[in-house]
């Protein structure tokens, strides 16, 4: 074994211990009760990137929450890896389905069970601790960059500010992410892909209080049911999207891209299984890795209103409202489906409510290519660590800030992740396996070596 295996393998039980400290502080960025623990955690990352021997190392200040920075130059001449990750998490709720409390780290399985574990504290971690490996060991090959935010899982608003008016501090050659997933342990794949988004929050309001569903239900329109019956329209039988132009911008894959794409290892009867659900549903004529990566979606987040306590209450209400996300791919626009959506929705709305749209964050698709030097650094470093080469996948999720780097800093980026998508990120008893986070550290610095050589 060689020197920065060697060293890795002396310091498992640290890296492992200071991830799990990390996992201890709720920095849940939706909620500004945990503002101070968010705030904290910028703090601990800075300590931690400055222990492993970064330079420069600062908070810098947003108007949210501070991002992260720290370097190492070596020497100019030699390329620049510019690492990105974030250190907030997703509110943990619903907290009652968790087996053990979100912030209070457990492991069990070989996994370690905490909001953040896999999305992104986790893997943004093996980032430093390969940093760290390749410093104690002289084996960093080329110039670094951390850029490590804490808003990601509110849109990245304040990042985007940041990266516009920073371009020359944040001048590099590549951006090496790793907040995505591969398909199995003993499937690598590198995702080249991520979808966009438009998400908007919906208001339909009927009559001016809330009335007494005898007295007034039948004559009245009832914001909920309207609601309901609205966002249904927005499928055909077919499940396809209605909503007018949605589809024009979308590019079509040809024959053998989607043959490419649904030869990647996949078993309907696992996913069903995993799911327990009876049947797949989605869009007619395409294959549920299709639905799930090339096409774009509709989905209602949440939806409310009226009376939610114990018992029956019958009411009539004034208002009804639902958060309604559509996932985008090549070359949907955010802003454009977002006046779309707004624009039909409005449309479809009966005299008898009024309805409000408010767009929340959004964030343009994206495709990398594999065809260059960066790809199949990433490509062979996985080849190592793995004994096989990583299939190019393209992911469902996003990663709106991603797309923004490559329009500001016309930087393209690795999205080079360890996850699973077994691992529950957003959900009750997120983990991330001891074998990916160590699996991703291994792999790192194999990335580094293979992207400086000439
Ligand atoms: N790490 C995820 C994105 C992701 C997960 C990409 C799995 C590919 C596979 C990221 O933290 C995330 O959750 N993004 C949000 C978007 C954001 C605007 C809230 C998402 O995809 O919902
Ligand atoms: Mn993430
Ligand atoms: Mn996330």
């Amino acid at each position: 074994m060689n020197t920065l295996n060697n060293y890795i393998e002396g310091q498992k039980e640290r890296f492992l211990e200071e991830l799990i400290d990390l996992l201890k502080i709720p920095s849940i960025s939706a909620d500004s009760k945990y503002s101070g623990d968010v705030v904290r955690t910028a703090e601990v990352v800075a300590k931690r990137l400055t222990e492993a021997g970064a330079d420069n190392v600062e908070l810098c200040e947003t108007k949210g929450y501070p991002i992260v920075y720290g370097e190492k130059i070596l020497d100019a001449n030699l390329p620049t890896v510019l690492v990105y990750g974030h250190y907030d998490v997703q509110p943990p709720d619903p907290l009652d389905l968790w087996d053990s409390p979100p912030f209070e780290p457990v492991i069990k399985d070989e996994k370690i069970y905490a909001r953040g574990a896999c999305d992104d504290k986790g893997q943004m971690y093996m980032h430093v601790k390969a940093f760290e490996a390749m410093m104690k060991t002289n084996t960093l090959t080329c110039n670094v960059k951390f850029m490590i935010e804490g808003e990601e899982e509110v849109g990245s608003d304040n990042l985007e500010l940041f990266v516009k008016s920073n371009k020359e501090k944040l001048k590099a050659d590549i951006i090496l992410i790793s907040d995505t997933a591969i398909i199995a342990n003993d499937i690598p794949s590198i995702t080249v892909g991520l979808r966009g988004m438009s998400y908007v929050e919906v208001e339909v309001t009927g009559p001016n209080r809330d009335l007494h569903s005898g007295v007034y239900g039948g004559a009245v329109g009832n914001p909920i049911n309207i609601l309901s019956k609205m966002i249904a329209s927005m499928f055909d039988e077919n499940n396809h999207i209605t909503i007018p132009g949605f589809y024009d911008d979308v590019v079509d894959l040809t024959d053998d891209e989607r043959a490419a794409l649904n030869s990647a290892p996949f078993s309907l009867e696992e996913y069903k299984d995993d799911l327990e659900v009876g049947a797949v549903y989605g869009e007619d004529g395409y294959t549920t890795i299709e639905r799930t990566s090339t096409r774009p979606t509709l989905d209602v987040n949440g939806i409310w209103g009226g009376y939610i306590g114990e018992g029956a209450k019958t009411v009539l209400p004034s208002k009804a409202y639902a958060k309604i996300s559509m996932r985008l791919v090549p070359n949907q626009s955010s802003d454009k489906i977002t006046e779309l959506f707004t624009k039909h929705f409005e449309s479809i709305a009966p005299k008898s409510v009024k309805v409000k749209v408010t767009p929340h964050h959004g964030g343009e698709p994206l495709v990398i290519p594999t065809n260059f030097k960066a790809y199949q650094a990433a490509s062979r470093a996985m080849e190592d660590t793995f004994g096989k080469t990583p299939i190019p996948v393209r992911g469902g999720g996003s990663i709106p800030i991603v797309a923004l780097f490559e329009k500001e800093l016309g930087l393209k980026s690795i999205l080079m992740g360890f996850g699973l998508d077994s691992d529950a990120i957003h959900s009750p008893n997120e983990h991330y396996g001891i074998f990916n986070y160590f699996k991703g550290i291994e792999t790192i610095p194999l990335f580094y070596k293979y992207f400086s050589e000439n």
